[in-house]
């Protein structure tokens, strides 16, 4: 498998750190040799060479703040000439996400699955805005478009639902689909306002110094979106799911809700009604007996409810370096491993 990594930053950082420290169990395996060809970012520059870059050299520049453009494979181009200069197998993209207009994430996976590489990426925009035609793309060209890391980083969501799931009936998957927001009203339970929380998560480095991606719900609106395209087969723009976030969430509503057996989660969901696909995002009383009541702090989940099974609930983390890394390294897995 001949790799191009776009975007090495925490995600690329991370899925590297893992195909470095699992080149052998990934061949005992799986069969399975990762050669990174190259490497596109911004700041830290750009690597190619057919036969291989040195990753561990890369990483090790990127981590202590060098240009990895420092080492002897630097290429000059940008990412689209990478894609169209290197003989690839697969992209890993994972440059940052724009939800408005989804670039450049999808002009590299668009030219990377017109020259036939199977694509996968973490990035939410694409998936987002342009699910159909991207998928689109990948069959006609015969190749595989692979996202797990959109919803839920790398916890199984996306490839529970595709395969473990399979022949199940889905009328709805709910669930807490943003950290940052969950950790906040976790942390208000023990009697914070809002704005001490907050202040502690941008501390802590859970919360951007702008937190309204988070707060204000937009994060979990395009992993919604996401959902319904990709689950439910619908065409759906974020715009057209009411989103509301939990910024006039009390500290006093919060304990009045736990007196009645309650407890405040930003809830995520996508349900079949009728002939309709229907989406939300929006702070809900949940029942105390309910799995998602128990997930605190900045851990996701989401329930599942099928036909043959009734609710399935999967709980994990939904961000994080290595998380997420591995939501490429299960895609990576699934297109070149053999099992
Ligand atoms: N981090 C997580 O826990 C997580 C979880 C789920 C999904 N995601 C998604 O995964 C993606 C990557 O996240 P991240 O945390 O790794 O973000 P990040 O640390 O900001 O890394 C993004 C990288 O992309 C590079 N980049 C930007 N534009 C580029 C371009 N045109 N060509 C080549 N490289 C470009 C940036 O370069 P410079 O910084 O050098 O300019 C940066 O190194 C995002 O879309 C994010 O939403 C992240």
């Amino acid at each position: 498998m001949r790799l191009l990594l776009v975007g090495f930053g925490t995600v690329g950082q991370g899925l590297a750190e893992l195909l470095l420290e699992k080149e052998k169990s990934l061949l005992d395996e799986y069969g399975l040799k990762v050669d990174v060809i190259g490497i596109s970012d911004m700041l830290k520059g750009s690597l190619y060479n057919a036969d291989g870059i040195d990753l561990a050299a890369a990483l090790e520049k990127a981590k202590s703040g060098d240009k990895i453009s420092d080492l002897s494979d630097k290429y000059d181009g940008d990412a689209l000439g990478l894609i169209a200069t290197a003989d690839a197998d697969m992209i890993v993209e994972a440059t940052y996400t724009d939800i408005k207009t989804a670039e450049p994430a999808t002009s590299h996976i668009r030219a990377a699955l017109e020259k036939g590489m199977h694509v996968t990426t973490t990035n939410k925009g694409p998936e987002a805005l342009f699910f159909h035609d991207l998928a689109k793309l990948a069959k006609e060209k015969g190749v595989q478009f692979l996202y797990e890391g959109t919803v839920m980083s790398g916890t199984p969501v996306l490839n529970l639902i595709r395969e473990t799931l399979a022949g199940c009936d889905i009328s709805e998957v709910k669930g807490i689909l943003n950290g940052t927001t969950n950790y906040i009203l976790s942390e208000m339970e023990a009697g914070l306002t809002y704005e001490d929380v907050l202040k502690t998560a941008q501390e802590l480095g859970y919360a951007e110094a702008v937190p309204d991606a988070d707060v204000l719900g937009w994060d979990a609106l395009a992993k919604v979106t996401i959902i319904a395209n990709t689950v439910f087969g619908a065409t759906c723009k974020p715009d057209d799911f009411p989103c509301k976030g939990i910024t006039e969430i009390t500290s006093d509503a919060i304990a009045d809700a736990k007196k009645r057996g309650k407890r405040f989660k930003l809830i995520g969901k996508v349900w079949r009604d009728g002939d309709q696909v229907k989406g939300s995002v929006a702070p809900e009383e949940v029942d105390l007996s309910h799995p998602l009541a128990g997930v605190m702090g900045a851990t996701n989940a989401v329930t599942v409810t099928t036909d043959a099974l009734g609710d399935v609930t999967i709980v994990g983390p939904g961000a994080g370096r290595v998380e997420t890394g591995y939501s490429a390294l299960v895609d990576i897995i699934h297109v070149g491993g053999k099992r």
